[in-house]
């Protein structure tokens, strides 16, 4: 096959779109030798000329008219790096419908409108890629769906925001309350100016959903996904949890049970010796257990201009290989199965309980009697006086239980007077 031009455009010139930009530039001189082809950004969507103008070479590829894209016969690629759900949903299917490979970074538009995409794709015959959707830079969608497709997968999990992990990290290692960590988290520039998504765990959220849906081949999507932030995190958590040999961190956690999909976010324990217990600062980590190869680790940057360019750039130049094969939609939706996603109520989980009883006789017999009730038994126990008078911290570890039954317990102590507060709850991994 001659060595062909392949056009292509841009939807988006922010963080992402730049770094897509220079990485296509940087690999401009060798990209015929590895793949074939040259690839061209013809065009690029962007809402403000004048803003765009300094960031290429040639302003004049820029446009603020998405049909200048849409009805180009030669553009055979849309990049879709402007994020949110609309226009970017309307723009993909028109593309898709149009005959176009689409590859895109958009989580959020993946973990909920994800089939629709895919099965666009499929109709046409076309790639959608979304390597970077899922931790950035890290390659994991694609391991999941080629490598590791000779494994039945029965967990993904990990660390995949890395705003909370720098936040916790300096949390753990200076001693820092939330508040303070992430206000430096924003100086640096690893918060954005409405942080929400990251700290209540929403953008975690979404990334496990995708992982989900890709390592057990069945729709999982934002709305199944429980979610907790890290907010409520104190340094007083951190530092009891240190003393029982753990580590707090942000988990994504997918689970394949008998019983059907277990799917959430929330800041949990992990025994310090684990490997994601190190991963620190603004890096993720994702950890998969299949059948045929056991345990894998990813790691990396999970954002980021051009660790996330990175991702985007791969999966153009896949299409780019199959658009020369002839082989384009080789791999597509991959949600073969329909199996339900469980209620959390319905998991099991070791819980961490921080809580003010009464600093009198006969007290823990009272709250064990209460665990016993439900099933729930105390694996580690610590207990500190407070500087309040007749009043004593305890901190417990319990064994695995369902939490729907941890549930009822709690509610039951708290109805106890000398149970004074509960100041936290957090959920221990321990698989
Ligand atoms: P960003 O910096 O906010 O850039 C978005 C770009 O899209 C801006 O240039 C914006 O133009 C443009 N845009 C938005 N709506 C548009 C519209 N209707 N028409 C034309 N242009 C439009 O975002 P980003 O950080 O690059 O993220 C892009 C995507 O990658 C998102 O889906 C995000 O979730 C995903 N992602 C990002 C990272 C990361 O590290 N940043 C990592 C993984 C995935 P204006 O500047 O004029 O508004
Ligand atoms: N805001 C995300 C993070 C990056 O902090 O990891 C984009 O997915």
């Amino acid at each position: 096959m001659e060595n062909k031009v392949i056009n292509a455009a841009l939807l988006g010139l922010g963080t992402v779109g730049t770094g897509v930009y220079k990485v296509l530039k940087n690999q401009e001189e060798e990209m015929s030798a590895k793949i074939g082809s040259q690839v061209k950004i013809k065009k690029i969507l962007v809402r403000n000329l004048e803003k765009a103008a300094s960031k290429v070479e040639d302003p004049a590829i820029l446009t603020n008219q998405w049909e200048d894209i849409l009805n180009d016969p030669d553009i055979e690629i849309v990049i879709e790096l402007m994020g949110g759900i609309n226009p970017a949903r309307s723009y993909i299917l028109a593309a898709l419908n149009a005959g176009k490979h689409v590859v895109s970074a958009n989580k959020d538009l993946i973990a909920v409108y994800g089939q629709e995409l895919l099965a666009a794709a499929e109709a046409n015959h076309v790639d959608f890629l979304f390597e970077a959707a899922v931790a950035g830079g890290i390659p994991i969608i694609r391991p999941l769906k080629q490598c590791l497709a000779g494994n039945h997968m029965s967990e993904v999990m990990g660390i995949v925001n890395g705003t909370t992990n720098f936040i916790l990290t300096k949390m753990t290692q200076e001693g820092m309350e939330f508040a303070d960590a992430l206000a430096l988290a924003t100086e640096l520039g690893y918060a954005e100016a409405d942080p929400t998504a990251d700290i209540e765990g929403l953008d975690a959220g979404r990334k496990v959903a995708i992982l989900a849906s890709v390592a057990f081949n069945s729709r999982v999507v934002f709305d199944d996904v429980h979610i907790e932030g890290i907010t409520k995190i104190s340094a007083k958590d951190i530092r009891y949890a240190r003393e029982m040999g753990c580590d707090i961190k942000l988990l994504g956690v997918a689970r394949n049970e008998e019983d059907g999909i277990e799917a959430y976010v929330c800041p949990m324990l992990i025994p310090s010796g684990h490997p994601l217990a190190s991963v620190n600062d603004s890096y993720n980590a994702v950890f998969v257990h299949g059948d045929a190869v056991e345990d894998a680790m990813f790691f990396g940057r999970g954002a980021g201009e051009l660790p996330t360019a990175s991702a985007v750039v791969g999966d153009i130049f896949d299409i780019v290989r199959n658009i020369r094969s002839n082989c384009t939609a080789r791999i597509g939706c991959t949600c073969y199965k329909e199996i339900p996603v469980k209620k959390m109520e319905d998991t099991h989980n070791c819980y961490f309980l921080r809580m003010q009883v009464e600093d009198r006789c006969g007290v823990l017999a009272e709250m064990t009697a209460v665990f016993a009730k439900y099933h729930v038994s105390v694996a580690q126990i610590i207990q500190k006086e407070t500087k309040a008078q007749d009043c004593a911290e305890v901190v417990v570890i319990t064994a695995r239980v369902r939490e729907g039954d941890f549930r009822t317990a709690i509610k039951e102590l708290e109805t106890r007077d000398s149970i004074r507060k509960i100041s936290s709850i957090l959920r221990v991994y321990n698989k």
